[in-house]
């Protein structure tokens, strides 16, 4: 083999280095932790919204063993999926993907990508089972073993995906910045990613970061909010849209001291690959046509859309909305209406996840409402 470098990435005659990072996570998803209960804090598992009836539907389609190896912290179900074709970043056993399988269709795809081997194993087993199960001729899951942080290295290509999904992983890798430009760059323009992760309120201390357990347990890695809304712009995408945030307790005392005041909440965002804003506020309708959605779409914690309603969204909604799948599920600026009459204004939006939780009084803010899967429309063609 080769003479490797010692830092991740790529050195010449097929090798591939892994940074000390990615060799401890791969040790402990793949082999410290069996199942969920084998963590040593809530992180990875802290208590998503409720979940939607047609989501619920979709997992308790999925092996238990699939389920019993799951360690999100968020609900990763973005609307309108139809015939779309999606990226799992770091899809572990797999329950993600199978759960979003049912939702894209047959006639849509979800690629799972995780580097650990034993995560793969239990994922791939289950290929043929559940698309017996789904009552699918062929398989619209498959699952490829490579980086976050590298996904040309992993072979997949630019623009070739209608959304990402992620959920509690971008935490692990040591170069955010990496993974967010690679989901950009095999985003199709209009894409989407839709991901649930660990932040905290202020930038981590070396000490912190460097604690081994702390990062399997996705608080090491986590992201101070404010970093991620940096470095989503700078790789190229909208600014983020937060959906939901809910608090993080730890419930653990020996890890609960090396934290000391750190805060830390797990937060879904939206990011959008669409061209830069206009930063002309628009009045739009939404048409009802999404499945599962009949009768409005909360989009996030600021804009709910209810079918007829003539909503004033800001320049960069009115990008994301015009400019990506949502664009022939909205009537814009529609005729005839005056401005200021009947139309209804958003409420004053954040994009920092803890300035949310205390807004909503609660631990929990929702977003993910919706009524059974049909397939009124194809969202991705
Ligand atoms: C907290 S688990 C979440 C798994 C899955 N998303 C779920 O909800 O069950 C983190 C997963 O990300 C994978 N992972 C962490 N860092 C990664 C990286 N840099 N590249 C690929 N996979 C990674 C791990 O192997 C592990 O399976």
């Amino acid at each position: 083999m080769a003479e490797c470098k010692k830092e991740h990435g790529e050195c010449g005659n097929g090798c591939f280095v892994d940074s000390v990072i990615h060799v401890d996570v791969k040790d402990y998803y793949g082999k410290t932790l069996k199942k969920t209960s084998d963590l040593k804090s809530n992180a990875c598992l802290a208590p998503a919204q409720p979940i939607p009836a047609f989501v619920l539907k979709a997992l308790k389609k999925i092996h238990p063993e699939v389920t019993s190896k799951y360690y999100g912290c968020g609900l990763v179900v973005p609307e309108c999926l139809e015939g779309c074709k999606l990226l799992d970043l770091g899809s572990g056993s797999g329950r993600d993907c199978y759960m979003l399988s049912q939702l894209v269709g047959e006639k849509g795809h979800v690629t799972g990508i995780d580097m650990t081997e034993d995560q793969l194993e239990v994922a791939r087993k289950y290929v043929d089972h559940h698309t017996r199960e789904f009552g699918y001729e062929k398989p619209n899951v498959d699952f490829v073993q490579g980086y976050i942080d590298a996904l040309k290295e992993a072979g997949l290509e630019e623009n070739s995906f209608d959304i990402i999904i992620s959920n509690c992983v971008v935490n692990l890798s040591p170069d955010k910045r990496k993974v967010l430009s690679d989901a950009y760059r095999v985003l199709k323009d209009g894409g989407e990613l839709y991901f649930s992760d660990v932040y905290s309120n202020r930038k981590l201390s070396d000490e912190i970061k460097n604690h081994k357990v702390l990062w399997g347990e996705c608080l090491g890695g986590a992201l101070w909010w404010g970093d991620l809304v940096r470095l989503a712009q700078e790789v190229g995408f909208s600014p983020p849209r937060l959906v939901t945030a809910n608090v993080i307790t730890v419930d653990n005392m020996e890890l609960e001291a090396i934290l000391g005041d750190y805060q830390f909440v797990s937060a879904t965002y939206r990011l959008f690959k669409v061209p830069k804003i206009s930063n002309k506020a628009s009045l739009v309708i939404y048409n009802g046509n999404i499945a599962g959605f009949g009768e409005s779409l909360e989009f996030d914690a600021q804009y709910t859309f209810k079918v007829d309603e003539v909503v004033e969204v800001d320049g960069e909604v009115a990008s994301i909305l015009s400019h990506s799948r949502f664009a022939e599920e909205f009537t814009f600026q529609p005729p005839g209406v005056p401005a200021g009459c009947g139309v209804k204004k958003p409420k004053v939006g954040t994009v920092n996840p803890f300035e949310l939780v205390l807004q909503l009084g609660s631990a929990t803010v929702s977003s993910a409402t919706g009524g059974c899967c049909g397939a009124e429309s194809s969202c991705c063609k």
